[in-house]
């Protein structure tokens, strides 16, 4: 069976690309706009280079030129911090993709808690093993609704006894496998 992208329309172009480019990891990204916390995870997410530390991350509309609150914040401040989703915070991760005003905060309506560990970045999950703190470096314009953003890693924090003096260590990260979320070691 050959499949021309070019006869697909676009929702099972995504569903098709989606099912097959897998496992993909989880960007929950955190960041802030006058105050507040959004919080939201992206499976459109790779790194793409180490030096520099460079992430991809591509982020869609809330609807016909208005851009998902994530991608607003992120041009607007250029900061953003990637956590990862693990098993026990799953559930947390699905709520988050709830599509809520630009207002209201994902983190203060589901009572995720947040820590603050570096001033100048917008605060972590708490209960994210890990976390980078990215600025802005570029974006890619694409034809389209999505917008592919390269964000550079400046900091990372890792929690107590993850990872050893020369980063031998992983954490629990889980992974989008289709639909379906799935502990990366087991994939
Ligand atoms: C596991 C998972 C992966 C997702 N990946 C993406 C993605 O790569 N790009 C995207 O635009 N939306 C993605 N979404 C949907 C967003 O999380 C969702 O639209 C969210 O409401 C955006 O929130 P925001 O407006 O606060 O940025 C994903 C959802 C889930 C559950």
């Amino acid at each position: 069976m050959i499949i021309n992208y070019n006869e697909l329309e676009s929702i099972r172009r995504y569903k098709l690309m989606s099912n097959t480019v897998i496992p993909r990891p989880i960007a929950w990204i955190v960041t802030e706009d006058e105050g507040i916390i959004n919080a939201a995870p992206f499976s459109y997410f790779t790194p793409l280079s180490s030096d520099p530390a460079v992430i991809i991350v591509s982020i869609g509309q809330k609807e016909e030129g208005i851009p998902k609150d994530s991608l607003a914040n992120i041009l607007k401040h250029k900061k953003a911090t990637i956590c990862f989703a693990n098993e026990k915070n799953v559930e947390e991760v699905k709520l988050c993709a709830n599509m809520l005003d630009k207002n209201e905060s994902e983190v203060e309506t589901y009572n995720i808690e947040t820590k603050r560990v570096l001033e100048q970045f917008p605060p972590m999950i708490a209960s994210s093993q890990t976390a980078l703190f990215c600025e802005f470096y570029d974006k890619i314009d694409l034809p389209g609704k999505t917008t592919p953003i390269l964000l550079e890693i400046k900091s990372q924090y890792a929690q107590d006894g993850l990872f050893n003096e020369r980063f031998d260590g992983m954490p629990d990260n889980i992974g989008r496998s289709g639909i379906v979320f799935k502990k990366m070691e087991d994939l």
